[in-house]
């Protein structure tokens, strides 16, 4: 019997985190696009193999979250993507969800897809020897008006059960209630929505009786948004977000990670730094640790361009990105 809480631990083990390198199909020729390279699905291979390939990432790295294209693509040397990580003692995570849709006709807000068929897509991960998932909702604020009860209620509902099945085929979720950093919203109104959406998935994992010692909670810190006019300092930025995890996060799960959400890898850095701070002082009872994806990614993908003689160069960058967010969390 897998002992999921102890396999949900080793993600969260100290000076180590997750790249989250699982940009779909879509986002990832997105990427490459904004950068100038031209999306094609050997851009897509180079593009993981600069981040997986290179090396040192093991002194930083505990997970790397996948999207389903690299599973099944290698590295320049040959090597398959999750035995590459699996070889350097990085445990691959797949993305499971789908993306999403508009939760209703005309609305704003999304609903997170995948749930159909979602056993019989885990378990050959599981043969595989992948301990790990995951799965995005999306949650919207605009204003006062959302995001509506009927949307946290929703995606608290699909976190629940994907994190049900999850558990059953012997791996270890890691949910992720992002909630999202655009609009003019405030801090303290990010805090209560990350506080609602963290409560109502708690509820909804009560009702199906997940076992909370065996998963991985993945949030947004709790900044003021983007389009607010207000850079908010690390401090308040700490306060925030450990007040909204304090007031919804039982003590009993393994681990909390964040996501980088659209900061520059400054601000993340920084804002980590200050979070991972006052958890210790206030004796914050779950390890905290970074899964970023952009704020990883952007220095490196700049120097990158698309070309093979910029690797070492963007390699660099990667790693001194990984660094600097791997003190983070003790300084
Ligand atoms: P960012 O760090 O770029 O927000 O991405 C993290 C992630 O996993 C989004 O699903």
């Amino acid at each position: 019997m897998i002992d999921l809480s102890e396999q949900a631990r080793m993600l969260v083990v100290p000076g180590k985190g997750l790249l989250a390198a699982d940009e779909s199909t879509h986002t990832a020729d997105a990427r490459l696009a904004s950068c100038g390279i031209e999306p094609s699905e050997e851009m897509r291979r180079k593009y993981r193999d600069l981040f997986l390939a290179a090396p040192g990432i093991e002194d930083f790295l505990s997970g790397v979250i996948l999207f389903s294209e690299t599973l099944g693509q290698s590295a320049n040397d040959g090597t398959p993507f999750p035995k590459l990580l699996a070889d350097k003692g990085i445990a691959p995570v797949v993305k499971v969800d789908e993306g999403t849709e508009p939760i209703s006709e005309k609305s704003k807000e999304v609903i997170t897809k995948g749930l159909i068929g979602l056993p019989e897509r885990l378990a050959p991960y599981a043969l595989e020897g992948i301990g790990f998932t995951k799965w995005r909702g999306v949650i919207l604020i605009e204003g006062d008006k959302l995001p509506t009860a009927h949307a946290l209620v929703e995606n608290a509902k699909r976190l629940a059960t994907y994190a049900l099945e999850v558990q059953r085929a012997g791996m270890v979720p890691i949910l992720e209630p992002e909630v999202l950093l655009e609009g003019n919203h405030s801090r303290l109104r990010a805090k209560n929505v990350i506080t609602q959406i963290l409560k109502t998935t708690f509820a909804a994992l009560h009702d199906q009786a997940v076992d909370i010692s065996g998963l991985i909670i993945k949030t947004s810190m709790a900044l003021s948004g983007s389009g607010s006019g207000k850079t908010d300092t690390p401090e308040e930025v700490a306060e925030g977000t450990l007040e909204a995890l304090m007031a919804s996060v039982p003590k009993q799960v393994p681990g909390i990670v964040f996501l980088s959400g659209g900061q520059t890898p400054d601000q993340a850095t920084a804002n980590l730094a200050a979070i991972t701070r006052r958890a210790r002082t206030a004796s914050a009872p779950w390890p905290l640790t970074f899964s970023f994806a952009r704020a990883l990614q952007e220095e490196a993908l700049a120097a990158w361009k698309g070309k093979d003689e910029n690797v070492p160069v963007a390699r660099t960058a990667f790693v001194d990105r990984l660094r600097k967010v791997s003190e983070a969390l003790s300084t």
